[in-house]
């Protein structure tokens, strides 16, 4: 019988976030015109676990709902329905007050430092501003704190005074970092933190942010919309297709036996330099636009754009199943049939 990843979750204290059946749905009704509510499904029952200290990799195309996913973890927006658990205590349940606290062992990093961090502020004090407002430490201790956290990004303590903008992309994501690492947080949700970076910079973000993985035994959630981006830091990897995880699993796995036809359509876009490597791979690319959230297509929400879909993927939902040991895919049909 396969499995369900629900039944491989219980009492795990290896695991560190647990998601069950999440959905995010928006209303987008339009009160002028219609009477009818109309929803947009950003999220659509996603259920996942984090290991603690993993790297999970979540990809997909813009639209698919990855950063409304990380806003929900983060606590940021409510869930319409499902449960969000961080070591066992559900988020969606907690006020505001408990939520505030809690939020110390949760932090994000955005795509665009500079509109996240406060161009009026000097570094200094935009680092220091989460260890005052949850009145970790002060005075002399706190100038201490904030150095040896400008120090751990690589930035040059001599500008703690200076202001954003005297900073490139790539520093002005480090102090983002920084600010993030403030509180100690068990987990970072990194919501596309280098795509607006220039390529050279993009690899030393990604080995401050394995380095400080290793120093403080942090748990990332590393958002990005092509898979290259998630395959040096992941462990595991989500493919996120319309709300909808469609496969999950091991970095490796993935690579070397992708099960969902989305998932083979996304390796087969990224170009292989090696020609003797190329094969039938490049054959496979995924054509069509996304389709909207308001209106997902009925059945297996990728049927339209699949080049293997049948009758059955039109009528019928497919299930999330375990099809080898921690490799979970949500398709009809086995990569053999296909
Ligand atoms: N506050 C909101 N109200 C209505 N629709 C939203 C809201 N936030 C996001 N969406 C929609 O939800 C879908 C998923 O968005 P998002 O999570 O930002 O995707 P991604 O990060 O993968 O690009 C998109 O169709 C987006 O337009
Ligand atoms: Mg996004």
């Amino acid at each position: 019988m396969q499995k369900t990843l629900k039944s491989n979750i219980e009492d795990d204290n290896t695991q560190l976030l647990y998601l069950e059946d999440v959905k995010k749905y928006f209303d987008v009704s339009d009160r002028i015109f219609s009477r009818k509510k109309e929803y947009l499904k950003a999220v659509d029952g996603i259920s996942l676990k984090v290991n603690k200290g993993e790297t999970l990799g979540i990809v997909g195309e813009s639209g698919c709902g990855k950063s409304t996913l990380g806003n929900l973890i983060m606590g940021l927006l409510k869930p319409t329905e499902g449960k969000i658990l961080l070591e066992g205590t559900d988020l969606t349940t907690l006020n505001a007050k408990h939520l505030k606290k809690k939020r110390s062992e949760f932090q994000m990093i955005f795509q665009d430092p500079f509109s996240s961090l406060n161009p009026r502020m000097r570094v200094f004090d935009i680092i220091a501003e989460p260890l005052i407002t949850h009145k970790i430490v002060k005075g002399k201790e706190l100038e201490q704190r904030v150095l040896n956290l400008m120090e751990d990004v690589g930035l040059d303590v001599s500008y703690s005074d200076r202001f954003p903008h005297e900073f490139s992309g790539g520093q002005r994501q480090r102090i983002g970092i920084a600010r993030a690492l403030a509180l100690k947080p068990k987990l970072i949700v990194c919501d596309e933190p280098i795509s607006a970076l220039d390529v050279s910079i993009q690899s030393q973000i990604l080995n401050l942010l394995s380095n400080l993985q290793r120093k403080y035994q942090l748990t990332y959630i590393f958002i990005a919309h092509g898979l290259p981006a998630v395959k040096h830091i992941s462990n595991r990897i989500a493919v996120m297709y319309l709300g909808s995880i469609v496969e999950l699993t091991t970095k490796d796995q993935l690579f070397r036996n992708p099960m969902h036809p989305y998932t083979r359509g996304l390796l087969s876009s990224i170009p292989i330099l090696d020609p003797t490597l190329r094969g039938n791979k490049q054959n496979n690319l995924i054509e069509g636009d996304i389709p909207s959230p308001v209106n997902p297509p009925s059945g297996c929400k990728f049927h339209n754009r699949c080049p293997f879909a049948t009758d059955k993927c039109k009528e019928e939902i497919p299930s999330f199943t375990e099809r080898e040991p921690g490799h979970f895919v949500s398709c009809h049909y086995s990569i053999f049939d296909l």
